[in-house]
């Protein structure tokens, strides 16, 4: 968390952006430097991890790694929304068992280790026990691959009159702490890569949230879909409507 809190020194430095992948996928100078120090200054925490960054990205199959994304929310960073978090997740054996989401502009930080229960700033922090009528539901257009709107807007049409409303701040890492804090209760993305939601995932399950996939393993060494609940009922009802209009994964 040391490390984590250390990169408001850089994030709040002049930067340049340039497009990474089209309009809507860009990267700042400031991504690639946060990036550079975790990876150097996580690589004296535990000399034996591997390295995954979303910046260079080199999947690791096995054994462990820290999984990074040193700016998500990189859209909110740029135009300046406050909306953003360096995401530090560490991964043993195929499972995330350290957590860290920081904002750096609001300081609050969310944490966790498995088995040590989650938290905000150094309180705990649990999911609500909100049925699906009184749910907020975080998700995304998969922005990057604009051919999988359709079947995002047939899955959430279909939630929508059931859930009480859906929210999309741009930052997944914080969307998923909110939910692990209560905030929210249901997240569904179509493609999500490790470094957005690997770090909130611990934080999630330690609050007592159910995080799963559809068609593949929770894995992260590929983009998956993403589908988060408060309760198992919650989370069934998003993983079946999911299901119902994405049989075969699209990509
Ligand atoms: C993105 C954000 C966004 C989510 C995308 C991510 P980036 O991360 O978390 O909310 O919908 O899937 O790629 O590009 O800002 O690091
Ligand atoms: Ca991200
Ligand atoms: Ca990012």
């Amino acid at each position: 968390m040391d490390v984590v809190r250390k990169t408001k020194q850089i994030v709040t430095m002049p930067f340049d952006v340039e497009e990474k992948d089209g309009a809507s996928n860009l990267v700042t100078t400031v991504d690639c430097a946060v990036q550079q120090y975790l990876k150097t200054e996580l690589s004296k925490v535990l000399p034996e991890a591997d390295f995954l960054g979303e910046e260079d990205p080199h999947f690791v199959e096995k054994g462990m790694f820290w999984v990074v994304d040193p700016i998500d929310g990189t859209s909110n960073f740029v135009r300046g929304m406050n909306l953003s978090a360096i995401s530090v997740a560490l991964v043993e054996n195929g499972e995330g068992v350290l957590g860290v989401v920081y904002n750096p502009f609001t300081d609050e930080m969310f944490y966790a280790v498995k088995g040590g229960g989650a938290f905000l700033n150094g309180t705990p922090i649990k999911v609500t026990d909100k049925d699906l009528s009184h749910s907020l539901l975080f998700t995304a257009f998969s922005l990057y691959n604009k051919n999988l709107a359709e079947p995002c807007e047939k899955v959430l049409w279909e939630l929508y009159p059931k859930c009480d409303d859906f929210r999309r701040l741009g930052s997944a890492a914080l969307e998923l702490c909110y939910i692990a804090a209560g905030r929210a209760e249901l997240y569904f993305e179509m493609r999500i890569f490790p470094w957005d939601w690997a770090a909130a995932g611990v934080v999630l399950k330690e609050a007592g949230a159910f995080v799963g996939t559809l068609h593949q393993p929770l894995r992260y060494d590929k983009p998956i879909i993403l589908i988060v609940g408060n309760t198992e009922e919650n989370y069934q009802a998003v993983a079946s409507t999911v299901l119902k209009h994405v049989p075969v994964l699209p990509y």
